[in-house]
This record gives structure tokens, sequence and C-alpha cells, in this order.
């Protein structure tokens, strides 16, 4: 394991953004990363793909490029079987090997971006479907001793876009492994989301399994995400504001086509991309920083965008949708 200074981060961040990181390891095994942690090396900074970050500085201090790679079939319970997957892997990589061995349950998180072990940080969720589904449980080493602990899907206090590793145990673990509970048999095919069951009536696809699933998603995110290769982007830059049902009344009367769903806290879930796009902000562009014109949650970086000016577009559009929604965006993407 080698450490290197002064890395550039460009090809290490999905929003394409020059900064520079003090040092930088890259780990491929649990044993690198005791070694690394054990150096001791203050602040640190944990990486995977790289495609929910804004970095709006260089970091001086050590970033670990999680690279903790394997993909194993654990066990196999009549209808389920139980998967390890390493932290380092590719999301997507992941989800096409489990429809390889016709697995089911990760079909509708195809084509979302980054690694295994960032998965459950955000308890990443699509199209009627959330990480926390087939989430089994999960390895993780503790940074101040180097220990490998093991939470299970109620340790990790899954939310919308939240689990205990972004509130009380932030920057205390690198989760290692990942393990999924999935079906192998009666897959659960979940086309509640409205967009997949568009596109199979279109082709015509009336008992759906769970390739024809995974195919309409990655359709549905082609056509209307930025591909991280092409425009910079972290996918959605805010999250969905949840909101008390009175509130969401008082604003049914003065906006009455805003659109909702409901949120599993109780409230309202409000399409923060609605509320973007009522703004005004929809497709436009200051410098190389925009706001994308197939999808207002997404910011874009169109080349040389740095990441402060991106992070001052991000705070112009909340202010604008606070004044005249009264809601308060929260970013969804990690800022640094
Ligand atoms: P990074 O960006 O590298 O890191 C994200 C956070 O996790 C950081 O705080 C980092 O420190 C921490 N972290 C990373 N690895 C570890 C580890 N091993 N241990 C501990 N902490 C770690 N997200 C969704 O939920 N749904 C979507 O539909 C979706 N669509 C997207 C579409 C596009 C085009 C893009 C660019 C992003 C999208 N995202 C989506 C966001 C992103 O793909 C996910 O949040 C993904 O899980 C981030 O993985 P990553 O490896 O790139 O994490
Ligand atoms: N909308 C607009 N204008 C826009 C964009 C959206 O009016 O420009 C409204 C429409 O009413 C639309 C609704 O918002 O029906 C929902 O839009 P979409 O289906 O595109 O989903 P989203 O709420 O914008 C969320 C996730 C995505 C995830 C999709 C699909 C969050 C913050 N984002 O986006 O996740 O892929 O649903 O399930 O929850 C990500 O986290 O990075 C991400 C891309």
């Amino acid at each position: 394991m080698q450490i290197i200074e002064n890395q550039s981060l460009k090809l290490y961040n999905t929003f394409a953004i020059s900064a520079n990181a003090r040092y930088f390891a890259e780990i491929h095994s649990e044993a690198e990363l005791k070694e690394t942690l054990q150096q001791n090396t203050q602040p640190l900074f944990l990486l995977g793909g790289g495609s929910n970050i804004l970095l709006t500085q260089d970091f001086d201090g050590l970033v670990i490029k999680n690279s903790i790679l394997g993909k194993e079939i654990i066990e196999s319970i009549s209808e389920h079987v139980l998967v390890r997957i390493g932290a380092g892997e590719n999301w997507h990589q992941a989800v096409l090997w489990t429809l390889a061995h016709d697995f089911g349950g990760l079909e509708n998180l195809s084509l979302i971006p980054g690694t295994i072990g960032a998965s459950p940080i955000q308890n990443i969720g699509a199209y009627g479907v959330e990480l926390k589904d087939t989430f089994h449980k999960l390895e993780a080493m503790e940074i101040a001793t180097g220990d490998i602990h093991t939470f299970t899907k109620a340790d990790c206090q899954f939310g919308y876009r939240e689990s205990i590793f972004k509130k009380a145990l932030k920057d205390k673990y690198v989760i290692t492994q990942v393990y999924f509970q999935l079906t192998q048999a009666n897959h659960k095919i979940n086309i509640s989301y409205g967009a997949i069951q568009d596109v199979l009536n279109s082709k015509n696809i009336k008992n759906p399994t769970i390739h024809d699933v995974s195919n309409a998603v990655i359709a549905i995110r082609s056509s209307k995400l930025p591909d991280p290769a092409k425009i910079g982007n972290a996918g959605s830059f805010f999250k969905n504001p949840e909101i008390p049902q009175a509130q969401f009344d008082g604003l049914k009367q003065k906006f009455p086509t805003i659109p909702s769903f409901p949120s599993e806290k109780g409230g309202v879930k409000v399409p923060a991309g609605w509320l973007i796009e009522q703004c005004g902000w929809k497709g436009t562009r200051r410098g190389d920083a925009g706001c994308y014109d197939k999808q207002a949650l997404v910011l874009v970086n169109y080349g040389n965008a740095k990441g402060a000016e991106i992070w001052q577009l991000a705070m112009d559009i909340a202010d604008s949708v606070e004044e005249k929604f009264g809601i308060r965006l929260l970013p969804e993407v990690n800022v640094i």
C-alpha cells in the first residue's frame, strides 16, 4: 500500500471538479485498511466512486480510496440466497452479477453509480426500492481501533437517504463488506413507479422478469439523468423535502398543481425538482455550473466549474425555493 502526495481528485469525483488531496491511499483489503488507519493521518476522507460528493476545496488530509473487491454466494436457503460483496465493487456491475445469477431484489437499483460500500451510507434508493429492502448486514472497520464490527439492518437505522453512518456514527467506520438477501425463486417484481409501467407497456411486456425491470430502469435513467462520463454531476443535489400535511395543504391552495408523495415519516414528500423548476432554474447556466435541462434536481459541471461555484448556485436555488414556497432544501450530496 502506497501513500501518494498531492493527488488530483478530478478523475475520482463524478462532478469532475479539480481539487487535490494532500495524501491519497488506495486499499484492497481489510489488512491494508488497518495498516493505513494505524498511521493516524488526520483528517480522513473515505472515498468510494466519488458520485455523491462535491469538492469545494483541496483536502488537507488523507483520502482513502476503498477498492476491497469480491462477490460471493454465502448460503442458499430455499427461495433466498445470501451474497457478500466487497465495499470497493462497482454498484451497477454487482447488480448485473446478481441478475446474471437470476437473483432478484436489486433490479430497480440498476445503473446507480458508485460503490457497494457507500450504498448503506444514504440507503440508496430509486424506482420504488431502497437498499434496506434487500440489505442483510454489513461489516465495517472502526477507525479508532481497527476492529471489525457487524451491523444488522436495525443497527443501521435506515431512513430516506439516511443511516446511522450519516448521524451518530459519522466518520467513525469504514464499511468493508455488505451482505444482501436476495430471491432465487418467486421474485417480487416491483413496478409501482409509473415510469417503469410505461416502458413495459410500450414494449408490450405483460409479465415482466427481473431482467425486464432492470432494462426498463436503465432506459428511464439514461433518458433523464446526465451520464457523468459526459457531463459532471452527482445525481440529485438536494433531498426531496418532507413536510407536515398542514403545511402541504396550505401550499396546495396557493399552488394547485404541486405534486406530492406519501412520506414514510407520516407527512408529505414534495419533489424538489418541481419546486426548482417552478422557480425558473431548470436549464439555466452560470459559467460552467448549471441546472440540468432534463431534471432540475441535478446540478451539473459543463467543464471547468469550481466546486464553490456549484455550491453558490445550489445555495441561490435553495434561497429562491425558500422564498417562494417556505421550504428549505437540504443537500443530498456530501459537501467537502
Ligand atoms: P462517494 O461519493 O465516494 O461517497 C459518498 C459518501 O459515502 C461520502 O461521505 C463517503 O465518505 C462515504 N463512503 C464511501 N464509501 C464508504 C465506505 N466504504 N465506508 C464508509 N463511508 C464511505 N443515489 C441514490 O440513492 N439513488 C439514485 O437513483 C442515484 N442516482 C444517481 C445518478 C447519478 C448520475 C449520480 C452521479 C449519482 C446518483 N446517486 C444516486 C448518488 C450516488 O450514486 C450514491 O450516493 C452512491 O451510493 C455513492 O457511491 P460512491 O461510492 O460514489 O460514494
Ligand atoms: N419534477 C419536475 N421537474 C423536474 C424534475 C422532477 O417537475 O425537472 C417532478 C415531477 O413531478 C416528477 C417528480 O418530480 O414526477 C419526480 O421526479 P423523478 O421521478 O425524476 O424523481 P426525483 O424525485 O427527482 C428521486 C431520487 C432519485 C431517483 C429517482 C427515481 C431523491 C433526492 N432523488 O428523484 O435519486 O433516481 O427519484 O426513483 O430522492 C439521487 O439520489 O441522486 C437520485 C438520482
